[in-house]
């Protein structure tokens, strides 16, 4: 019987291993040709949209998750046809991808950057299309896009507006467990198709805020309104620039697995962003990431969820889906069979919380000379943020943060 335990021993052992290939083989797995394309041109789309985002009067905190706009883009492009379909993949750079490789790649990307358990991010993704009550879904549609862009589909009567909205409001909360409660008090068109995306996404550090690090201090919207936010505070060993020329810092800190990382645009002082962004180009931020260098940095940032809604129809539309946001001219015809439908609204909602939490850090380094003179990162007042894929180079999120929630603070003199 013990040659017996030794043959089973073996056994296991040979499955382990056998296991651990399988594992090493999925993780090195390489991102397909056609979805690698996408990624980058995902990232462009991200600057454009920002771009055009930041043009808008009194818009305060950005907040866009540009894989998800592709993918939504995605969609769009397989309920289209002719002009309809074939504007949005040059809205995506993407007028040579065959229609399969488009979907497919828009489907592997977001399956490989949303994967919570690889990337030790939460990142909850819903998302739905709606259409008026009118409408008959085509099987295959429903189908294809269940499979490639993991939407829901669903048919609401616009007769009581109210009602209609309460019930789209309950959808998203519900998707986010409760992170967004509103994403639209009201809305414009409601007689056409309606895309929603609904996002919860935490960052798990790579090395964790120490919970005792986190008091009430003062973000400055602008010279004459403060508000009280909690602020985190720690001093590790960071990617760091400071562009002296332009007056900013750059500040890169990796998230758990280090499969991806935030990276932080901050001017040295409170200043309107439109300064920065008029530097926001991809070129210029691959320029900046590639000055970044190690550094000791004493960081403090707002310990805040951002909970931002955007209705992206009238930008998609700027960058060039003219006629699938347009009534008269929008084919839509593969959504339900009939040219019955056009793009009334798209939904981009999401929030995004900075919280302590993350891999435990290691201590030793505390008090020894590589944590002596830190660069000091304080960000109390308006920054630009990224959340940027190390393994497909797309970017998961780009935003501002312009206003946080909290309490407006007493004028100091
Ligand atoms: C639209 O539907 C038709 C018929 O189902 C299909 O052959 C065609 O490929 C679809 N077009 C697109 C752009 O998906
Ligand atoms: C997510 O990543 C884990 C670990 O790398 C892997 O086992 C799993 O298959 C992935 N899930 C999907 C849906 O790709
Ligand atoms: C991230 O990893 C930590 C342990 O290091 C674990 O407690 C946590 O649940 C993980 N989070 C996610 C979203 O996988
Ligand atoms: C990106 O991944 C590489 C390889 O795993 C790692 O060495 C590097 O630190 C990562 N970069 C960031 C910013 O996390």
């Amino acid at each position: 019987s013990d040659s017996l335990r030794l043959h089973n021993l073996c056994l296991c052992l040979a499955v382990a291993a056998l296991c651990l290939m399988v594992a090493s083989a999925t993780a090195e797995k390489k991102l397909s040709k056609h979805a690698a394309t996408l990624a980058d041109n995902s990232a462009n789309l991200a600057f454009n949209l920002y771009q055009n985002m930041a043009k808008e009067k009194n818009l305060e905190n950005i907040l866009i998750s540009p894989v998800v706009v592709a993918s939504s883009l995605g969609l769009v492009a397989l309920g289209g046809k002719s002009s309809t379909a074939s504007q949005v993949k040059e809205v995506l750079s993407a007028s040579k991808v065959q229609d399969e490789h488009l979907h497919a790649g828009l489907a592997e990307l977001l399956t490989e950057v949303s994967n919570s358990t690889a990337r030790n991010v939460t990142w909850k993704i819903s998302n739905r299309l709606y259409g008026p009550s009118s409408v008959t879904f085509a099987d295959d549609f429903v189908k294809n896009s269940k499979k490639h862009y993991k939407v829901e589909h669903s048919k609401i009567n616009f007769r009581d507006k109210r009602s209609a909205i309460n019930s789209i409001n309950e959808w998203a909360s519900k998707s986010t467990d409760g992170k967004l409660p509103e994403i639209t008090k009201d809305m414009e068109k409601t007689d056409g198709a309606m895309i929603f995306n609904a996002m919860f996404f935490k960052t798990h550090w790579d090395e964790k805020f120490h919970h005792k690090m986190v008091d009430n201090r003062g973000f400055m919207v602008s010279r004459s309104f403060t508000v009280s936010v909690p602020m985190m505070h720690r001093t590790g060993l960071y990617k760091f620039h400071e562009d002296t020329e332009n007056k900013l810092f750059v500040l890169e800190m990796p998230l758990a697995h280090k499969m991806s990382s935030m990276v932080f645009i901050m001017p040295y002082h409170l200043e309107p962003l439109e300064r920065l962004e008029k530097l926001l180009t991809r070129k210029q931020v691959d320029a900046w990431l590639s000055k970044l260098e190690e550094k000791a940095v004493a960081v403090s940032l707002p310990k805040v969820s951002l909970e931002v809604s955007h209705n992206l129809q009238k930008h998609l539309g700027q960058l060039g889906l003219t006629e699938a946001v347009d009534k008269n001219k929008a084919d839509l015809s593969n959504i339900s069979g009939k040219k019955d439908l056009y793009l009334s609204n798209v939904f981009h909602a999401s929030a995004l919380e900075w919280d302590i939490e993350g891999n435990p850090f290691d201590a030793s380094i505390f008090g020894t000379e590589k944590l002596q003179n830190p660069k000091l990162f304080y960000a109390d007042h308006p920054f630009i943020f990224m959340v940027k894929d190390n393994k497909t180079k797309s970017i998961l999120f780009i935003g501002r943060l312009v206003r946080p929630k909290g309490d407006k603070m007493r004028d100091e003199l």
